[in-house]
């Protein structure tokens, strides 16, 4: 099995200088023997961070990209920027971009080719509400996010997020997540035949230090999306210490 990968979305937080302190306070408290770890601060930090973490063991991401190179339009950020940047992921399709912004899972299958192209890693991120879990539509929901969010030949990291998880302090429970894993599996599978099989599947929504060690020792979860808890050097250490 491939290194478990912790992937810290910083969303809209924190100053420059807020940025230097947590990354310095984290690549202090790194264990010897790490997996995989990313940091997606915002986009303001990312030339900044890069400079501090490239002699080190933690990768940049971004948190969005737009689908084109260059091109009009005001306020976005390509992907070859990013990786001009020394970026090496980008979180796609989050549900915060799709709620804010409007993303389709069309808008986020074109990024994530993009992201591809550019050399980056796209994180694509699907996960149900809370009233399509309720119903018992959570399992066709995300069904179809695969199926419109990734496009064909698709080498990147899904995300798992549920929506009511996020931001709330309720993590799903470790048998709703072991479900959901074998469930997207089985569709990544169905959906990309034998390449579905490798594609990695992180956790995210409410992962803290408290419940990292046994949402990581689930069967088939890759890693974890962590937001809230990414932002205090001591609670992210310990889900990185939780890791394989
Ligand atoms: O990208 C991260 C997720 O939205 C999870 O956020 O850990 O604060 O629930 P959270």
């Amino acid at each position: 099995m491939s290194r478990q990968i912790i992937v810290g979305n910083w969303k809209m937080n924190g100053t420059s200088r807020d940025s230097q302190v947590l990354v310095q306070a984290l690549l202090a408290g790194l264990p010897p023997s790490v997996p995989d770890v990313v940091v997606c601060p915002p986009f303001t930090q990312l030339a900044l961070l890069s400079d501090a973490l490239k002699p080190t063991a933690v990768a940049l991401g971004a948190q969005d990209c737009h689908k084109d190179v260059s091109g009009a339009h005001t306020g976005d950020i390509s992907a070859s920027m990013l990786t001009d940047l020394g970026v090496s992921y980008v979180i796609l399709g989050h549900s915060e971009r799709r709620q804010e912004h409007g993303e389709l899972d069309e808008t986020v299958r074109e990024k994530a080719v993009a992201a591809g192209k550019a050399g980056l890693t796209p994180i694509v991120c699907i996960g149900e509400t809370e009233d399509q879990r309720d119903s018992g539509e959570h399992f066709d929901t995300l069904g179809w996010q695969i199926k419109g969010s990734l496009p064909d030949g698709f080498s990147g990291i899904l995300a798992y997020e549920p929506i009511w998880a996020i931001g709330t302090g309720r993590a799903a429970t470790t048998d709703e997540i072991a479900e959901t894993m074998k469930f997207l599996r089985e569709e990544l599978v169905r959906q990309f035949g034998e390449a579905g099989k490798t594609i990695r599947i992180l956790y995210g929504g409410s992962v803290n230090d408290k419940n990292a060690a046994s949402i990581l020792a689930i069967t088939d979860v890759a890693g974890a999306l962590v937001g809230g808890a990414s932002l205090k050097a001591e609670a992210f250490l310990s889900i990185i210490g939780a890791a394989s």
